[in-house]
């Protein structure tokens, strides 16, 4: 296998799993083990296989994981064939308004945290503060004291896991505690195992653009007033003060939910890209797009069969997944969803010679990700020929048609498995040329990125590309670096080198077709102004994204990285 010094470090030091011996598994052991796990599936659902089919199977597994064409999420990674099985990295788990419902929530986060997953929570169901409680004939304290205590129980399980689940806690726009919830992470270092996102309506929107008001009520009673402009402000400050909270646009979640006869969508998983119902779960996995280029054109053969296979993959994931709560396996079989997305777009991009910030690259992210939701919807109606419908079909928004999986597409943020596959995170443009990044804890490394360096190493001889190196590693991007042809500089651009509507265009694009949601982080540089801020929010509203993140660099307590190189 072909891999960089980072992904060795990554597998060595969180995936490798301790065998009965007591020694570590190698990384081919590592591939092997969850190719196996993985092929397996096929003989639970047709005991007719013969082994030398499954193993056939397994091998093209194998195959598309070791050529890094497609890696699955984290927690498949790990725990593929192992005891603990648990499979999924995106949850989302009810919080109800008693101290019993708020406190088996606490309880089943734990578990799921204990297994690598990240939970998302709406927290919109608990009383606002003030508001009566009946049984002690006090009032209520609203719901931020109750996401401190998750906070704390998940700052306790980070100390013993792997991978410690990440949290984000969603609030409607129109609870009335709204404000206070909007500044809950201005303080450093509050709340280190949460993200907040506020949840917006409708109604909220539409208050928005009128220059109106909003009410801010619970249970059918009207606890206050607000404009719509102040709030939306608020969000716009903090966010731009310090990347929280990020927004999700409700109405549009619920427009894409296959089972609205379950329920309504009230979170996501916590880097935003999976709305799910109450105990519902999902796998994630992702292509790697820059595998997808032959001879400086995409390869879309490659691309098909690499679908088909990894639809196949996550799918088999599913009927091996291990969960800690029964309510969870019953929801995640019912409903089956996957999310197959892409990362490595932005390098995909430079093989191309395509900028990220062109009408061209926004063209081409439509075909490649409607191209890969048609074949992968076509590959789970085959699936459903042969392995049965999910369960809830009829109920569903496919009801006559065959369907093995409720959703195909979600766009997530592979920070890790891009990592391993040596490209850029998802759909994002690269942060850096040369970056340095904290990829552990306790290790930062200083990358350059292997396109970029392959086209420097192949373009320029010795000394001019020595200068042009050095510069690059004292800014990260090659903007301001004298000498270098406009073209080039077009083509090879970073994440602050674009302005903010492109990175909101392209998450728009991918959105277009895309079941479920696209993690996108509009990296902004350290002198953004709260007007970009503002605008990016308002453009993802305005071209149908599901929500909208940002971060300016250097507003929080440590930046995982930096452009240049280190020292
Ligand atoms: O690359 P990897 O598979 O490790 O994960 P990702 O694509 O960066 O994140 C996918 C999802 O995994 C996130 O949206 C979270 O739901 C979950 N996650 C988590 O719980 N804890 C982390 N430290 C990272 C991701």
């Amino acid at each position: 296998m072909r891999l960089s010094e980072t992904a060795k470090i990554i597998l060595e030091r969180r995936y490798l799993r301790k065998k009965a011996d007591g020694s570590r598994e190698t990384i081919e052991e590592l591939f092997y083990r969850v190719s196996n796990a993985v092929a397996a599936a096929e003989k639970m659902i047709n005991p007719q296989l013969s082994s030398t089919q499954v193993n056939k199977i397994r091998d093209t597994f194998l195959q598309m994981l070791t050529s890094l064409d497609f890696l699955p999420n984290s927690p498949t990674l790990m725990n593929a064939g192992t005891k603990l099985g648990q499979l999924a990295a995106c949850f989302v788990l009810p919080v109800e308004d008693s101290i019993e419902g708020i406190f088996n929530a606490v309880k089943e986060a734990a578990l799921i945290q204990k297994s690598g997953g990240g939970t998302g929570f709406s927290f919109s169901r608990i009383r606002p503060k003030g508001a009566p409680v009946t049984s002690t004939g006090g009032i209520a304290s609203g719901p931020l004291p109750f996401i401190k205590v998750f906070d704390s129980a998940a700052e306790a399980i980070r100390q013993g896991s792997a991978r410690s689940g990440a949290n984000i806690a969603v609030l409607r726009v129109d609870h009335p505690d709204i404000k206070e919830f909007i500044s809950l992470k201005s303080k450093p270092g509050t709340l280190r195992n949460f993200n907040i996102s506020v949840g917006l309506t409708k109604e909220f929107m539409e208050a928005l653009e009128n220059d109106g008001f909003y009410n801010l009520h619970f249970n059918g009673k009207v606890y206050n007033r607000f404009k719509a402009w102040d709030v939306f402000s608020l969000i716009v400050e903090h966010a731009w003060s310090n990347g929280e909270p990020g927004i999700i646009f409700l109405d549009r979640l619920n427009e894409g939910n296959p089972t609205p006869a379950l329920g309504e969508i009230e979170a996501t998983n916590p880097c935003a890209e999976q709305p799910l119902l109450p105990y519902e779960a999902c796998n994630l996995g992702s292509i790697n797009l820059s595998n997808m280029v032959r001879n400086g054109q995409v390869d879309w053969g490659h691309l098909a069969e690499t679908v088909e296979w990894s639809v196949r993959f996550l799918d088999n994931v599913i009927e091996i997944n291990k969960f800690p709560l029964k309510k969870i396996t019953e929801m995640v079989q019912s409903n089956r969803k996957i999310g197959l997305g892409v990362m490595g777009w932005a390098d995909m991009l430079f093989k191309l010679r395509l900028p990220y910030n062109s009408n061209q690259a926004v063209e081409l992210a439509e075909k490649v990700m409607a191209f890969i939701q048609e074949k992968a919807h076509a590959v789970s109606s085959a699936l459903a020929e042969k392995r049965g419908d999910f369960p809830n079909i009829d109920i569903s928004v496919y009801r006559g048609q065959r369907r093995r999986n409720a959703t195909c597409t979600t766009i997530a943020p592979t920070g890790t498995i891009s990592m391993i596959a040596g490209t850029s995170p998802g759909i994002e443009p690269v942060f850096a040329l040369v970056q340095t990044r904290r990829i552990l804890d306790d290790y930062a490394v200083t990358q350059m990125n292997p396109v970029f360096e392959k086209y420097l190493t192949e373009n320029f001889e010795r000394t001019t590309r020595d200068r042009i190196l050095q510069e690059v590693k004292r800014r990260g991007s090659l903007q301001q670096v004298e000498g270098v042809p406009e073209e080039m500089k077009r083509v090879f651009v970073t994440a602050w080198d674009i302005s903010p509507e492109w990175h909101v265009r392209m998450q728009a694009a991918f959105q277009a077709h895309c079941d479920n949601a696209v993690s996108k982080t509009i990296n902004l540089r350290p002198t953004a102004t709260k007007e970009e801020v503002r605008k990016a929010f308002l453009m993802a509203y305005h071209l149908g994204c599901k929500g909208c993140t940002v971060y300016r660099a250097g507003t929080r307590e440590e930046d995982v990285v930096v452009p240049g190189a280190c020292c």
